[in-house]
């Protein structure tokens, strides 16, 4: 299938018909810094993809030599000293939603791929995908510090979420920066890669994902993120109502169909890989 690119004015969609979405921070020659149109145009985008049948996992990476250079420091933060308080408040809401509410909620698999610089309020969107494959190459760094702030939004939450409380303060503080290979021993991305076999284990990882129950891909990642603030009471609860949530929404009745696989027709074990899929779909 033929590629199908849609571009608005700080944002890339591509897809190839093979159930992969990319979509691109397409600021390269601001290195993908997020001004409002980006907040803005990001928010959209998330929302259309999240209903969209042809996208079973979002990518979410920058063009160019970037992933993202954090806020943009001269249209968010010196622009918004002279808009209106109806402006501010509405960059301030598309801000916070995209790089986290709709991307921790999306319900397909979602991968920050982190082809190069990872800035300040990049951490956000990149800590609530659900997967961060990282270039080698790849700079990271909470560069707040050098300019006088501190990682705002959420950032401080999310890095102390995902990193130990040891290196959240020290880079946190120092703002020096970091690789792929350091950003994995640190727990902040999932995978890392030489820049040049980025793009291709991605797609290799994307369509493993692509071949295990989407229902239960997302109730899994649901319940992972979700039981991280309970205490066990709660989250025994939860995690029971949620496996009989699973039964009911999974069109593909993969419990049933998994148990006739491996204990009728002997064709697969669970604990070596996934039953065989009869159809496909986000
Ligand atoms: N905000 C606004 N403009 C930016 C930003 C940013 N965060 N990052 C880069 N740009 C712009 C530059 O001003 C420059 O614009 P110009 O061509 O009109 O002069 C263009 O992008 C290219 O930037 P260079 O610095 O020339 O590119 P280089 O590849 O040498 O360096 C780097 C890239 C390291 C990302 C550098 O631009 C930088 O340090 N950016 C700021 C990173 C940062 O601290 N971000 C804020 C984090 S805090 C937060 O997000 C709340």
């Amino acid at each position: 299938m033929a590629t199908k690119t849609i571009t608005r004015e700080t944002v890339k969609i591509e897809k190839n018909g093979d159930g992969i979405t990319w979509l691109y921070l397409n600021r390269p020659e601001k290195r993908n810094a997020m001004s409002p149109t980006l907040h803005r145009e990001m928010a959209e985008a998330i929302d259309e993809l999240a209903t969209d049948p042809e996208t079973l996992v979002l990518v979410v990476t920058g063009a160019g030599k970037a992933f993202c250079a954090g806020q943009d420091i001269a249209l968010n933060f010196r622009g918004r000293e002279t808009a209106t308080p109806a402006e501010n408040r509405r960059n301030r809401a598309n801000s916070a939603s995209w790089r986290w509410d709709k991307l921790v909620t999306f319900p397909k698999p979602t991968i920050a791929m982190v082809n190069g610089f990872c800035f300040g309020g990049a951490f956000t969107p990149l800590c609530a995908c659900d997967y961060a494959i990282a270039a080698d190459e790849a700079i990271f760094g909470l560069s707040e510090v050098n300019w006088g702030i501190l990682p705002g939004g959420i950032v401080s939450w999310n890095v102390v979420q995902m990193m130990n409380y040891r290196d959240a303060i020290y880079y946190g503080t120092t703002g020096d920066t970091f690789d792929g290979k350091q950003a994995k021993q640190m727990g902040l991305v999932t995978l890392h890669y030489p820049l040049e076999q980025l793009r291709d284990e991605t797609i290799k990882f994307a369509k493993k994902m692509m071949e295990k129950s989407p229902a239960a891909v997302r109730y899994t990642k649901e319940a992972i993120r979700a039981v991280r603030f309970m205490n066990e009471p709660q989250a025994e609860d939860y995690l029971n109502a949620k496996s009989d949530a699973l039964k009911h929404v999974d069109k593909e009745n993969g419990r049933q169909e998994g148990m006739r696989q491996f204990l009728d027709e002997k064709s697969y074990r669970p604990g070596l890989g996934h039953f065989k899929r009869k159809k496909k779909e986000g």
